[in-house]
């Protein structure tokens, strides 16, 4: 039975291409999808959440919704890694949309259309998710699981010192999704770190006779190239298909259930999830943190729906 699933997404190369594989993965259906500002301008998301649904062009259109920017506007973004489009300069057309939904309307409906059967994955900030929470605060009791994209287990941030982007991006959210009473899994840097995606990696992918192999590369080179000259690392993280992957295959990673909260106040430390790991922890809001994952295990399952995708699609 197909798990039925609802993508929150701030495409973002790596969030494009989790939709990708997303849309042909046979263990999944999708219910909806919601755009939210994070590595590029929510418009930005928005248009790019649309024009991959237009590119792959499946049989039944998603729901959409798209998100605006945190209450307290978008701090920071990954134009610098994603291109100032989102996509790495790939031209992908997109018809101008009439009514667009507000995310959190989308997020809310799904829901209640089906409670305790919808798994949300959250790849960018946590904006549309507690915008759902405050808008029908019966929806901790109908979602069946969250997991999220984000947060670190020591401190060890990338948009910070402290923080991991989607967190930091918009930590009341995070604060208001994190200690809301329902199943959730964190997906931390620790863990999404080590799977890195190279040039090796991208040619064990369809090429570009496919037309997500093209696609693929399309948005990969740019990020490959962003990233050396960036960072001067060989290859980019894929947090968002980890966590993909982790959501669809829960088999195949390590959890523990720890308190967590987040800063949202701190100059230094804003975004910071902070975990209550003391010998008696007095915080009581469980989250089941990914402790471990086989990273070769997770990248063979990424590399094997990113090909079946590309297979599929032609
Ligand atoms: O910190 C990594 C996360 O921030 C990923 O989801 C990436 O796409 C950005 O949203
Ligand atoms: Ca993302």
């Amino acid at each position: 039975m197909p798990k039925k699933i609802l993508l929150d997404v701030d495409p973002g190369v790596v969030d494009a291409m989790a939709l990708c594989w997303a849309f042909f993965d046979p263990m999944v259906e999708i219910a909806g999808i919601t755009s939210v500002g994070g590595n590029v301008p929510a418009p930005v998301a928005a248009k790019n959440l649309q024009a991959i649904v237009e590119f792959i062009d499946p049989p039944r259109l998603p729901r959409m919704g798209f998100g605006t920017v945190p209450d307290e506007g978008l701090p920071s973004d990954y134009r610098h890694v994603h291109g100032i489009d989102g996509l790495g300069g790939t031209p992908l057309p997109v018809a101008e949309l009439r009514s667009r939904h507000p995310a959190e309307k989308v997020i809310c409906d799904i829901i209640r259309d089906d409670p305790e059967n919808v798994i949300v994955i959250a790849m960018g900030p946590l904006t549309n998710i507690a915008r759902a929470l405050i808008l029908d605060p019966e929806l901790p009791r109908m979602i069946r699981h969250l997991y999220i994209t984000g947060g670190t287990l020591n401190a060890r941030g990338n948009v910070t010192p402290c923080a991991e982007f989607n967190i930091y991006a918009d930590p009341a959210a995070a604060k208001t999704v994190l200690l809301a009473p329902f199943t959730k899994t964190l997906i931390p840097l620790e863990v999404t770190n080590p799977v890195m995606f190279s040039y090796s990696d991208l040619e064990q992918l369809p090429g570009t006779d496919f037309k997500l192999g093209s696609l693929f590369r399309s948005m990969l080179i740019p990020a490959f190239q962003a990233y050396r000259q960036c960072y001067g690392i060989e290859g980019i993280h894929i947090h968002d298909l980890v966590t993909y992957a982790v959501a669809v295959h829960p088999e195949l990673a390590e959890t523990k259930e720890l308190a967590v909260d987040v800063e949202i106040e701190g100059q230094l430390t804003r975004g910071m999830t902070v975990i209550d790991a003391r010998p008696i922890p007095e915080w009581t809001n469980g989250v089941d943190v990914v402790t471990k994952i086989n990273e070769q295990e997770i990248l063979r399952e990424i590399l094997l729906g990113l090909n079946d995708a590309a297979n599929q699609m032609e």
